[in-house]
């Protein structure tokens, strides 16, 4: 099969690693790719985010399944394009994409679905939302549109608040509309469902560490290290989080006229009165599917072919022993301005049993080097946990670029909840 996938971050470079593996693949396209996925296929100069663009290419290259990696051509409706043009495609048309495109609505449908999350308000001025922000206290600000992970704010007293308002109220487009929710309490965990717009699957429990800094401190980023199985969600709780909010959701967006095929990322807070939904994703989150496809143990293709057809098979999926670990090394100055140029050193040596799917990164003269925040995602599987981020955290050791910088607690929170 002739596979076109789009997108140009460490999230790709996994998929194209998996995707890679699979005996039915014929030919991997990847628009426009990086470094990383131009190993594993063929890098094609295309704007992801133009739905013609890519709807040409595909259908000039008879590619037979499209797999979209970011939001943004979601939002922007790749997937509507392919649909015209009656080429498959893995992820949301732009009515389903909007459960992440914008809060207010993920909210609105949630409410229809009964799927818990925090309380909230919508505003579209920032005096009155200030003034209920102060009024509240402890809350959470978010802009209403996308912000690339940034556009969130975790407020814990009436000041923060208030700066908090402003800062998302100055944010330009994605800050004109925001909804400030109720602060929740608890671990969290992200639990990706492959869906067809009727069925889905469950991937295994993953943790995200969005804060830049060790110990969950510092600003918010798109995520600088996950780990898999997440041990805070057993086996039993996982199929309980597809009963009572992905197979809600897919009914809601079906009932709509939208109904949602691709990755549905749910980030929950596993609060003291059960799970909570912070977000939805319409897509595959990063850096959790750089370990998730070392934890999948089995053929990813025929998976995103089948929800893409509307043909999925509910059931367990096969998955790796043990557990996987990915630490983030992003660049000095990110989350705010990274510092771009940097010659990365030692990737050669990354010993075998480890990964590194690449994301910012360039190849100019023959030579790799830093081009966006998040650098590189270094995975390793081991027996268990403890294994798994030994191994990664070695692999780490051998890699240099100057002002790299990653937390060295990837795992830590759920090293403390395995007994
Ligand atoms: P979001 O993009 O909505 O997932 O928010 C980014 C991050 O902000 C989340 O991963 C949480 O760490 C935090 N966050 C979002 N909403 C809340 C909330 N209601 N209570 C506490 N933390 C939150
Ligand atoms: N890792 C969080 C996200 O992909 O949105």
């Amino acid at each position: 099969m002739k596979v076109l996938l789009l997108g140009a971050g460490g999230r790709e470079h996994a998929l194209a690693w998996k995707l890679a593996q699979s005996p039915r693949l014929s030919k991997l396209l990847c628009g426009p790719g990086n470094p990383g996925t131009a190993r594993l296929g063929t890098n094609v100069p295309v704007k992801a985010d133009a739905p013609r663009e890519v709807a040409a290419l595909a259908r000039q290259e008879q590619v037979e399944l499209v797999v979209v990696g970011p939001e943004a051509p979601l939002v922007a409706g790749v997937a509507d394009a392919l649909a015209a043009e009656g080429i498959p495609c893995f992820g949301p048309v732009e009515a389903a994409a909007r459960l992440e495109g914008s809060k207010a609505f993920a909210k609105e449908v949630m409410a229809e679905a009964g799927v818990p999350t925090a309380d909230f308000q919508v505003f579209t001025d920032v005096p009155s939302a200030e003034a209920y922000a102060v009024a509240q206290g402890r809350i959470v600000v978010k802009a209403d549109g996308l912000a690339a992970g940034k556009g969130v704010i975790v407020a814990p007293d009436a000041e923060a608040a208030r700066a908090a308002v402003r800062a998302v109220g100055a944010m330009g487009t994605a800050g004109q509309r925001m909804v400030l929710e109720e602060l929740l309490e608890g671990e969290e965990v992200s639990v990706i469902a492959l869906c067809d717009g009727e069925r889905y699957v469950l991937l295994p429990p993953a943790q995200d560490h969005k804060r830049v800094g060790e110990g969950d401190t510092g600003p918010n980023t798109g995520g600088m290290g996950a780990y898999c199985p997440a041990p805070f969600l057993t086996p039993e709780a996982l199929a309980q989080v597809g009963e009572r909010v992905i197979a809600p959701m897919l009914a809601v967006m079906r009932r709509r006229g939208a109904p949602f095929k691709g990755a549905l990322y749910a980030g929950l807070m596993l609060t003291r009165s059960g799970p909570k939904v912070l977000e939805f994703n319409a897509r595959f989150g990063d850096p959790e599917t750089q370990v998730l496809m070392l934890q999948l143990g089995e053929d990813l293709l025929p998976l995103l072919e089948a929800c893409a057809r509307g043909r999925l098979e509910p059931r367990a999926l096969a998955l790796e022993p043990g557990a996987s670990v990915g630490v983030v090394l992003a660049a000095e100055g990110y989350p705010d301005t990274p510092r771009r140029g940097q010659r990365i050193e030692g990737l050669d040596a990354v010993p075998a049993g480890a990964t590194a799917f690449l994301a910012g990164v360039e190849a100019k003269e023959g030579r790799l080097i830093t081009a966006g925040g998040r650098v590189l995602t270094v995975c390793a599987r081991g027996k268990d946990l403890v294994e798994a981020r030994d191994r990664a955290y070695a692999a780490i050791s051998g890699i240099r670029f100057e002002g790299m910088h990653f937390r060295r607690d990837i795992g830590a929170r759920g090293l403390r909840a395995t007994p």
